[in-house]
């Protein structure tokens, strides 16, 4: 199943790396070739002889020797191979690899590669959960490096708890996994997604704006992507990393958002996820309004802003062939959003309670419904990332193109 996949397996300096050799006997036995990277600490627990005798291949481990270089520099060592696995990760090199540092010959083809990443944690169950190593692998997830465990289990150290690293078996299944032929649904379609609140100046220092995080419209940007789609993903301030695999146009404004969705030029399917600001001040001040003790407050004037999602659904030969928006309800969520369907002229509204007590805004859950001309479906509730993928399979298959996982359900 791992036919012709060429893995660049890099081990680290961990009690773990025994493992490694077992993990470069069953990669093998599945068709794959291996070729070892090992660092000095991995040095301490395994022998570059053991790895090079099951690899049967040289094992590199020298940032400037020249016959390394001179055989296969560090950049082609980086890019030639489908999968670069990092098994043992140490919570120095996966500190190394967020903070983007090349310092050895594992960390610079880390920083280098253009290919997929897939890391095998092992260390001490204290350092799995501190707070540094919790940040660490919250970075590279978002950067898209893809994890396998670690496991719960007794470790060399006497401590028990999450820090083991997962038995070759499970390394090798999230290798194919990852290797597997991806279904590409929406190759050839061209999406914008908006996502996040807009800001509307008051004055240079002052703004109306609102609690949206971005995560949901985020998340829709990336499981679009994820089925092969074009994505541009155009936000408003968030404080979420730009997704890979796809375009980010950042914006501030109601104005900006929608000059940057009719900038994207033809596209198929337009998710509104945004939550634009209503109103924008008349006049906003060209320097910061001051106070003065005799006069009263002064009344802001408010003059509605564009509407993206209508101007988006408005029929026309430019109009995107399915458009989606959303309806942030705090009451009647279903019968307003029915409604505001039929308003906005889109074809789709995937309504959502935002009431402080659903814990929508900035939550890591939604519960939606899917409103179309077909009717109301009511969805579970859902992590933000699997309402989107659910959303995304939706679109998919719209375009007639099913996904797997949606044509499963
Ligand atoms: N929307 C938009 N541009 C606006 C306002 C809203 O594109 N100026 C989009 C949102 O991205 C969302 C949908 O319209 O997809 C509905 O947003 P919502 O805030 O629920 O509705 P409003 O238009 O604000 O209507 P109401 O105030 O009646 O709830």
């Amino acid at each position: 199943m791992l036919n012709g996949k060429r893995i660049l397996l890099i081990v680290a300096g961990g009690i773990a790396a025994f493992k490694s050799l077992e993990l470069i006997r069953r990669l093998r036995e599945r068709g794959a070739s291996v070729r070892c990277v090992l660092t000095e600490a991995g040095a301490k627990f395994v022998t570059p002889l053991s790895l090079q005798a099951l690899s049967e291949d040289r094992v590199y481990s020298d940032m400037f020797s020249l016959t390394d270089e001179s055989e296969m520099g560090h950049i082609q060592l980086s890019r030639d191979a489908d999968l670069l696995v990092v098994a043992p990760a140490t919570a120095n090199v996966l500190a190394r690899m967020a903070a983007g540092l090349a310092d050895d010959l594992a960390a610079t083809v880390l920083l280098a590669t253009d290919k997929p990443v897939l890391v095998a944690p092992a260390m001490n169950v204290r350092m799995w959960t501190h707070a540094a190593t919790v940040a660490n692998v919250e970075t590279l997830k978002k950067r898209g490096i893809n994890f396998v465990g670690p496991n719960d289990g007794a470790m060399a150290c006497n401590e028990f708890g999450p820090g083991r690293m997962s038995e070759p078996e499970e390394i090798v299944a999230a290798t194919a996994a990852l290797l597997a032929p991806q279904e590409k649904p929406l190759a050839g379609k061209r999406a914008v997604v908006t996502s996040g609140p807009t800001r509307e100046a008051i004055d240079p220092v002052r703004y109306i704006s609102n609690h949206s995080s971005g995560k949901q419209g985020h998340a829709i940007a990336s499981a679009l992507a994820s089925l092969g789609a074009d994505v541009t993903l155009v936000s408003g301030p968030v404080t979420l990393a730009d997704p890979p695999g796809l375009r980010t146009v950042h914006v501030d404004s109601a104005e900006q958002m929608l000059a940057a969705c009719l900038s994207a030029g033809r596209i198929d399917v337009a998710v509104c996820a945004a939550a634009v600001a209503d109103w924008k001040a008349a006049r906003p001040a060209t320097a910061k309004i001051k106070k003065k003790a005799d006069a009263a407050p002064p009344a802001l004037e408010l003059v509605p802003n564009p509407d993206i999602l209508a101007t988006l659904s408005r029929p026309g030969p430019q109009r995107p062939a399915l458009v989606v928006g959303f309806a942030a309800e705090t009451e009647n969520l279903v019968a307003n959003a029915i409604e505001k369907r039929q308003r906005k002229g889109c074809d789709w509204i995937v309504a959502n309670d935002v009431s402080p007590a659903a814990g929508t805004f900035g939550g890591e859950s939604n519960t939606v419904h899917l409103i179309s001309a077909a009717g109301v479906e009511d969805w579970p509730t859902l992590a933000k990332g699997d309402v989107a993928l659910r959303l995304a399979g939706r679109i998919a298959r719209h375009f007639g193109r099913p996904a797997k996982a949606e044509a499963a359900e």
